[in-house]
């Protein structure tokens, strides 16, 4: 156990506490707003950073978990104050919330710096907030409890369950078919999502606020309840309490982001068929904590744990009903063999303690270590001519006749090129072509957007075509699914291979060889890189200049290469 702080040694006991002109005008300011010395002057001052606004639908109940958070910090005597930060809602955004990420870790990081915090519950989940305020916590380093937003409920059709974005691709493309009409189509986009919450598949909410639980920065079971459920609300408060008592133990992010906690979340991340976003998000937060991380260990990982949770895409169920199952602690209690079970985590227990008594309730949503959907992890890593930093593909959710494909590029050099010429009737190509987008990547987009789900081209749609072989240097939804091969690193816009590809070359995939090969000659590849020339960067200014200037590549996290340093290292502001 570690020493309790005394209150003179809070950090916001700088602000608040000296006998001097500066610190009397912050406790003036403080008295400005209603507040009673007592209520704020040697309390830990806990920051609540909220990711709300009203065009982000998946944290449309944050104003309310705000006061629930609030109640359980005042109740364990700490001052909670609420510090709003950037949202970004996953659907509204253009050209991608990706490009938002490192804009809101450096927010969360300057919040906290900047202000009178001891320390912070992080209340996010669409997406890439969950990433974004942990990174710039861990940088920050002050103790840090994640609040997860919760999955929405299941969507509704005529009977049929629907689930966020894997169902909207899949009648989408009856729709392009022919098959469904238009009053049918508003049908489904009214039900789908029909509460607050995040999407409720397996999607990259859920696997990121699955891996946080996972990493240990949650309380036990947080990161699947559904956002409408009075149990969330109960779980908010319980973190409001927590934190305060992490704030006088001193317990900081580095403790629980461990070499450890990492390779625990990557075999959950494994066993409930996560997110390829994942991997970018860890590597790049891993980074952040001082942990070395690359993807190799992913695919190694990915060959050991089976996929557990039947959740869609890879799987067959919702969220809702992975929570009613049991959730994450009875997935992890499966998974007892591949965990560090001593590593801590923020409830002040270790994770084998915490996943003790954890059952399954439903062995088909959660299958049971010796019944699992599929024999491996959800993710593979593969290599080779066309991606010599690595590229990633969700394997447990493709067409099992493309594990192994070779076939003919039909090549795209930019999304306008794509979408204006797809769905051409005279377009070359067949259900074993491989389609190849370039320029999506971090740099070339830029942002990296999830436009990595390529859609098949009308006319084979209406053979019946509903899987091939797709690659691209961009990301995927989380809710997508198909033999899409993803972050193709480094990208084609900094001159990686994928720029090399022409109409026409064969390309091989072979995911059980974790290979993908272009195949041409050595001196063809040669007389092509050495004829490439970097396109002009469209003229960018602001963000999105500081963004193509310092972003990293895929398999580095696609961080800005000015925010590497351990955690904690920039000093702390004079106050003065
Ligand atoms: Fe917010 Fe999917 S759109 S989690």
């Amino acid at each position: 156990m570690t020493d309790r702080k005394k209150p003179e040694e809070l950090r916001s006991y700088r602000w608040f506490g000296p006998d001097d002109l500066r610190s009397s005008s912050h406790r003036s300011r403080t008295k400005q707003i209603g507040y009673a010395q007592e209520e704020f002057l040697g309390r830990p001052v806990i920051a609540i950073i909220n990711t709300w606004n009203d065009l982000n639908s998946c944290h449309s109940h944050f104003p309310e978990r705000v006061t629930d958070i609030k109640r359980g910090i005042t109740a364990a005597g700490g001052f909670a104050v609420e510090l709003p930060a950037m949202s970004l809602g996953e659907v509204l955004m253009k050209p991608t919330t990706m490009l938002y990420r490192n804009f809101l870790a450096m927010e969360v990081e300057e919040l906290l710096r900047a202000n009178p915090v001891d320390g912070v519950v992080l209340l996010a989940g669409c997406d890439k907030t969950t990433p974004g305020v942990l990174m710039g916590a861990v940088s920050m380093n002050l103790p840090a409890i994640f609040v997860p937003a919760g999955p929405m409920l299941r969507g509704n059709w005529r009977g049929k369950t629907l689930g966020s974005g894997t169902d909207m691709w899949r009648y989408w493309a009856d729709r392009r078919a022919g098959k469904l009409d238009q009053a049918a189509w508003f049908e489904i986009e009214t039900g789908i999502a029909r509460s607050a919450g995040t999407c409720m598949t397996m999607g990259t909410a859920a696997t990121m606020m699955s891996l946080t639980e996972a990493l240990g920065m949650t309380l036990p079971g947080a990161s699947a309840i559904p956002a409408v459920d009075s149990n969330h609300r109960r779980m908010a408060s319980a973190s409001g309490r927590r934190i305060v008592d992490m704030v006088w133990q001193d317990l900081k992010p580095t403790r629980f982001l461990t070499p450890a906690s990492f390779q625990n979340a990557i075999a959950v991340d494994m066993a409930v068929g996560g997110s390829t976003n994942a991997i970018i998000h860890l590597v790049a937060m891993a980074r952040r904590a001082g942990v070395p991380l690359d993807l190799d260990t992913f695919d190694r990982i990915s060959k050991q744990v089976p996929l557990l949770a039947n959740i869609r895409p890879s799987g067959a169920y919702l969220m809702e009903d992975f929570y009613y199952a049991g959730g994450l602690p009875a997935l992890m209690a499966q998974l007892r063999d591949h965990l560090d079970l001593s590593a801590p985590t923020v409830s002040g227990a270790t994770l084998g303690e915490n996943i003790a008594d954890a059952e399954i309730y439903n062995d088909d949503v959660i299958r049971p270590h010796n019944n699992p959907v599929k024999q491996t992890g959800g993710t593979a890593v593969l290599r080779g001519n066309l991606a010599p930093d690595g590229c990633v593909i969700k394997q447990t959710a493709i067409e099992d006749h493309l594990v192994r494909h070779r076939g003919p590029a039909v090549v795209f050099s930019n999304m306008a090129d794509l979408k204006a010429r797809i769905d051409d009737d005279d377009l070359p190509v067949t259900a074993d072509s491989v389609i190849v987008l370039q320029n999506a990547g971090p740099v070339g987009a830029p942002g990296m957007p999830e436009w990595g789900q390529l859609p098949i081209p009308k006319k084979l749609l209406r053979q019946g075509v509903r899987d091939m072989v797709r690659l691209s240097d961009a990301r995927m939804s989380g809710t997508s699914y198909g033999a899409c091969v993803l972050h193709i690193s480094p990208e084609a816009a900094i001159g990686g291979p994928l720029a090399l590809v022409r109409d026409g070359d064969m390309i091989e995939l072979d995911i059980p060889a974790r290979r993908l090969e272009l195949l041409i000659d050595e001196a063809e590849m040669a007389r092509r890189r050495d004829a490439w020339t970097r396109a002009a960067t469209p003229q960018q200014r602001g963000y999105a200049q500081l963004y193509v200037q310092h972003v990293n590549q895929a398999h580095e996290g696609c961080d800005f290469d000015f925010l590497a340093g351990p955690p904690g290292s920039t000093p702390e502001p004079v106050i003065f």
